[in-house]
C-alpha cells in the first residue's frame, strides 16, 4: 500500500517491509539485542510495560538522558546500531523526503500485556528536534493499537493499528507529536514470523 501523510511530517507506510525482510530483521534484532533486553523502571517508580534494548546510545528511563552505558540498569556498554539497519531507516526517511543519520535505535519488546503511555520523544539533541529530524519506527509481530496526538497533550488522538511490517515516520512539524501504544493484540502477528509479542524499533538521531 502506498504511504499516507497523516499530518504534515507524519507518514504511515503500511506493509512496507516484505515478509522476508521482517524475518531477517527479527533475526538481526535477536542476534544483536536478544540477551540484553531488560524491563526499565520508569522515573515514576513503576516498571515499564515493555522490555527495552537500546543500540548506539542508552536511553535512561530515570533521567531521560542518552548515555554510553546503561547506568540505570547494569552499567553495560551499548552495542552500536548495525549499519545495515541504520541504512534501512535512512532509506525510509528519504522515501518521504527527510534526512536521518540514526545514531540511536530503541528496540522495544511488548508481551501480550505490553503498552506504552502517551509521551513525546524529545530527549534527542535540541538542534535535531528544532530541525525536525525524523524518527523512523518499524513494527514486527503482533499488531499494536497506536495513538497519535498533537504537539499539546490535550490535542485529540488519531488511532490506528501498527501491524507487522509497517513503518511510521514522525518528522518535521510532526516530530514532537504525543503518541503511545494502548494495547497489543496477542496472536495477530504473521505466522511465518513465529514471533511471540511485538518488536518496535525506533531509529533516532541524537547528535546534530
Ligand atoms: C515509542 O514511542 O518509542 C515506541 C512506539 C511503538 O512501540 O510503536
Ligand atoms: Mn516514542
Amino acid at each position: 500500500m502506498a504511504e499516507m501523510e497523516l499530518f504534515p511530517g507524519a507518514y504511515y507506510l503500511p506493509d512496507f517491509l516484505s515478509s522476508a525482510v521482517q524475518r531477517a530483521l527479527r533475526q538481526r534484532v535477536e542476534a544483536v539485542a536478544g540477551p540484553l533486553f531488560y524491563t526499565p523502571v520508569h522515573r515514576s517508580g513503576h516498571p515499564m510495560r515493555l522490555r527495552l534494548c537500546c543500540l548506539g546510545q542508552h536511553w535512561n528511563a530515570q533521567t531521560y538522558a542518552y548515555e554510553p552505558v546503561r547506568s540505570d540498569h547494569d552499567g553495560a556498554p551499548v552495542p552500536p546500531v548495525p549499519e545495515d539497519l541504520a541504512a534501512l531507516a535512512r532509506r525510509i526517511a528519504q522515501a518521504v523526503g527527510m534526512d536521518l543519520r540514526p545514531d540511536v535505535c530503541l528496540v522495544n519488546h511488548y508481551a501480550e500485556d505490553g503498552r506504552l503511555g502517551v509521551h513525546q520523544d524529545k530527549d534527542e539533541h535540541p538542534a535535531t528536534l528544532r530541525a525536525g529530524v525524523p524518527i523512523v519506527s518499524l513494527s514486527l509481530g503482533d499488531t499494536a493499537a497506536f495513538a497519535l496526538g498533537g504537539v499539546r497533550r490535550s490535542d485529540p488522538f488519531t488511532r490506528f493499528p501498527l501491524r507487522s511490517g509497517d513503518a511510521l515516520v514522525l518528522g518535521g512539524p510532526a516530530r514532537l507529536r504525543f503518541h503511545g501504544v494502548t494495547r497489543v493484540h496477542p496472536g495477530t502477528g504473521p505466522a511465518s514470523l513465529g514471533l511471540t509479542g511485538r518488536y518496535n524499533l525506533t531509529f533516532r538521531q541524537n547528535a546534530p
